[in-house]
């Protein structure tokens, strides 16, 4: 039984024939998808685990760090050090990146990875992930940040694991967006979603709409019209989602479509978006596009930003092509001066929050 099924390795056999440094990467990719296994074994056993809860400490990000945050953390990086395939690896969890220790030998990638996105939802039992971008590093010297801090079109592989009723690897190494589903019982990633493709057009769309005041014109301009539904402009009705792991989000996009937000807003001057662009969004935007979608800030492709910091974040918009560039046009529209005005519903002429209105 099952006989002749894909499992991992041999479709990573497959699709890096005759690739430069192939079989490296292969196994590299081998040795995250273990770490996953590990991970979504933690992840299953909730509270009788013992590993939920928070471990009293704060991240570089100053987001307090789960006991889960730091084992999974722990799992990426014990099996990925010891094989010779990476130079270095940078994490959302440590503050510098993590130098190789001399008893191992180096290698030419980088891996950089959220080794459990939308950590917030573990003590609640809903789905996480982790998020894993790899880079080449072409030097004999160890990296130092600034080697990291290569645009997403760079990324040669990219990927999640989540962590959900069944745990599933999703990965690119340029050739499509696919997917896999971990086989408990013989413990192999057997691909079950081969080329991925984000239908063009949605209905759906996923942004936390508590942050509204403190969004930008053209994403309320948006979500305004989605919400007016088929009496508005879009002349049909919409329907929105929020499971706060971004992971969870893009993985009903990469099934169903949709589109996903967290766009640039004013709630803290010093973050200019909530997610991360080295291991959060240019992962993702590398497999939204190789399954057919766009993902930009708004303002620019999402792949074509050049970082300036490990933890910079970013602003996200991603999902169905139209729609995405629906949302990147009104952006520009508005830069430009030629949308036609608009005002939040909270602000315009009948609101309550109008100084007049109130006395
Ligand atoms: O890693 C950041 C993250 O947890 C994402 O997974 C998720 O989309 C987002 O933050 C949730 O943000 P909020 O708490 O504002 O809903
Ligand atoms: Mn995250």
């Amino acid at each position: 039984m099952h006989l002749g099924r894909t499992t991992l390795s041999k479709f990573l056999i497959q699709q890096l024939k005759g690739i430069e440094g192939a079989s490296d990467l292969a196994a590299l990719l081998i040795d995250v998808a273990a770490a996953t296994k590990t991970i979504s074994s933690m992840t299953a056993k909730g509270a009788l685990g013992g590993y939920l809860g928070e471990v009293g400490n704060t991240n570089v990000q100053g987001e307090s760090q789960k006991k889960l945050d730091v084992l999974a953390d722990d799992a990426m990086i014990r099996s990925c050090e010891w094989g010779g395939l990476v130079a270095g690896m940078a994490s959302e969890e440590l503050d510098e990146p993590y130098a190789i220790p001399d008893e191992f030998q180096r290698g030419n990638y980088l891996l950089v990875f959220d080794p459990l996105d939308g950590s917030s939802n573990t003590d609640v039992n809903v789905s996480v992930g982790t998020i894993f971008s790899v880079l080449r590093h072409d030097k004999a010297e160890a990296p130092v940040t600034a080697d990291y801090l290569q645009t997403g079109r760079k990324q040669v592989a990219a990927g999640y694991a989540i962590y959900g009723p069944a745990t599933m690897l999703v990965l690119t190494v340029g050739k499509g967006t696919h997917g896999f589903t971990l086989d408990r019982e013989i413990g192999n990633y057997i691909l079950t979603h081969p080329n991925l493709a984000i239908p063009e057009d949605t209905n759906e769309f996923a942004i936390n709409t508590s942050n509204a005041r403190f969004w930008e014109s053209p994403v309320h301009r948006y979500v305004t019209e989605c919400q007016a539904g088929r009496a508005g402009e879009r002349g049909r009705d919409f329907n929105m989602r929020w499971i706060a792991s971004m992971v969870a989000e893009v993985h009903r996009i990469l099934m169903r479509g949709g589109v996903f937000m967290y766009p640039k807003d004013t709630k803290d001057s010093a973050k200019p978006g909530r997610l991360r662009l080295m291991y959060e969004a240019n992962p993702i935007s590398f497999l939204i596009e190789q399954a057919g979608g766009l993902s930009t800030t708004g303002r620019k492709y999402l792949l074509d930003v050049v970082p300036e910091g490990l933890h910079q974040r970013i602003p996200v918009i991603l999902g169905s092509r139209n729609e995405v560039a629906r949302i990147e046009r009104y952006h520009l529209e508005h830069d430009a001066g030629t949308d036609r005005p608009f005002e939040s519903p909270l602000f315009n002429e009948r609101s309550l929050f109008r100084p007049e209105a109130r006395v």
